[in-house]
């Protein structure tokens, strides 16, 4: 197992990795001040199903606790869910010395963090990820829901006390959901580390290859990028927008299909190769991660896309100014920068790209 540290301004705390790491559940709970009075396991169905006895084992005879399950999906990060687990929490007498474990992927990490961060002003909580994404979300202290008006439009910065990441959980994991992960992971590489670039290139060359070693790697190499990044930068004021690296485009291609169709990670994909085609430097690097990626078996870019609906909403992210959208690219493996484009220059390098790709 292996054990990183974040730091961050507000608070450090342990990143456990590994296969078993979940074992570390009662110690990290027994090692808190004050003790928590009760604990409440918030999962999903499927999550819960496969793996909640499995924490529940870790606290049983030491801890008391309370479980809470609601419906697996993005579209469950919602007002209703958020509701529902204050009143759960509150039914359950949870107090200021209670502790929420996020047992789950990145959606269970984002609602569950926000239970926490706001329930009685706030109360501690621990990151249980179940998924690769959630290498990307269970770390830097971002949580929240959805509201229908954009994804992610609430929350609250909240850094958990601790990350058990127990990898013998994430072979469950169904293919798109090791994709959607993985993208992760290779923005990670480009924006921060060229010879992890290289390594995942040679190494991963088949999803099956994401096991054991190679994906112990991806996760922790993963997330100590996004602590150098965040550490620097915890409430985005400057170079934590380089970790939206095929984002601005990727949530546009997610938001016009719904949600639906596309995994979070295959539309941050094809974020990316757009990001790496608008310039001269990185024109080869798209052509080989495109590869690399088809090989992987990522989906093409979906058809019928309306490149007008993509630029609107482009011009919504949270980066964009007025008709400028800022987009990140890199220079080279590992040099991301932000570029500003005029949007109606975008839709025309945008209509090419959707046409080639
Ligand atoms: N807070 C942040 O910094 C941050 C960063 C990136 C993404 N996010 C958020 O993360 C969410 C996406 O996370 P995700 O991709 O992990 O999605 P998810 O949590 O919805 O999980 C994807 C699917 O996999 C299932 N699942 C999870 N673990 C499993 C396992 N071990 N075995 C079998 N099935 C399993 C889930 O039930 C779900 O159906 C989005 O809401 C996104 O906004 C947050
Ligand atoms: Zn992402």
């Amino acid at each position: 197992m292996k054990q990183i540290n974040i730091t961050t301004p507000s608070k450090n705390y342990p990143v456990y990795v590994g296969e078993q790491a979940i074992t570390k559940l009662g110690e990290v709970l027994q090692s808190l001040t004050p003790a928590p009075k009760n604990v409440l396991i918030i999962t999903d169905h499927n999550v819960g199903e496969l793996y909640l006895k499995d924490v529940q084992a870790e606290l049983d005879q030491k801890f008391s606790y309370e479980s809470f399950q609601i419906k697996p999906g993005d579209s469950q990060k919602s007002f209703e869910n958020y509701y529902a687990c204050q009143s759960f929490a509150l039914e359950k007498g949870l107090d200021r010395t209670s502790v929420i474990l996020a047992l789950g992927g990145g959606m269970i990490g984002d609602i569950a963090g926000f239970v926490a961060g706001t329930y009685m002003r706030g109360i501690r909580f621990i990151q249980i990820p179940t998924t690769i994404l959630a290498h990307d979300s269970a770390v830097g202290g971002k949580t929240g829901i959805n509201h229908p008006e954009g994804k992610n439009m609430i929350g609250v910065f909240h850094q958990p006390e601790a990350v058990i990441y127990s990898t013998d959980f994430l072979s469950t994991l169904p293919e798109n959901e090791i994709r959607s992960g993985f993208a992760e992971v290779i923005k990670h590489a480009l924006i921060a580390d060229p010879s992890f670039y290289e390594y995942l290139r040679k190494n991963i060359t088949t999803l099956n290859d994401l096991k054991d070693e190679h994906l112990l790697n991806c996760l922790t190499r993963g997330i100590e990028i996004k602590n150098e990044v965040v550490s620097q930068d915890e409430r985005e004021k400057g170079i934590r927008a380089f970790l939206n690296f095929g984002h601005t485009l990727g949530h546009a291609i997610e938001g016009e299909l719904r949600y639906k169709d596309i995994t979070h990670g295959e539309a941050v994909a094809h974020g990316m190769l757009f990001a790496l085609s608008l310039k001269e430097e990185t024109i080869q690097l798209g052509k080989n991660l495109k590869r690399w990626l088809h090989d992987l078996g990522y989906p093409t870019t979906p058809k019928n896309l309306s490149v007008s609906s993509l630029i609107n909403r482009m011009k919504k992210d949270k980066k964009a100014a007025g008709r400028t959208i800022n987009m990140v690219l890199l220079e080279q493996t590992g040099h991301p920068y932000i570029a500003p484009y005029q949007a109606i220059d975008l839709e025309e390098k945008l209509t090419e790209f959707l046409k080639e790709n």
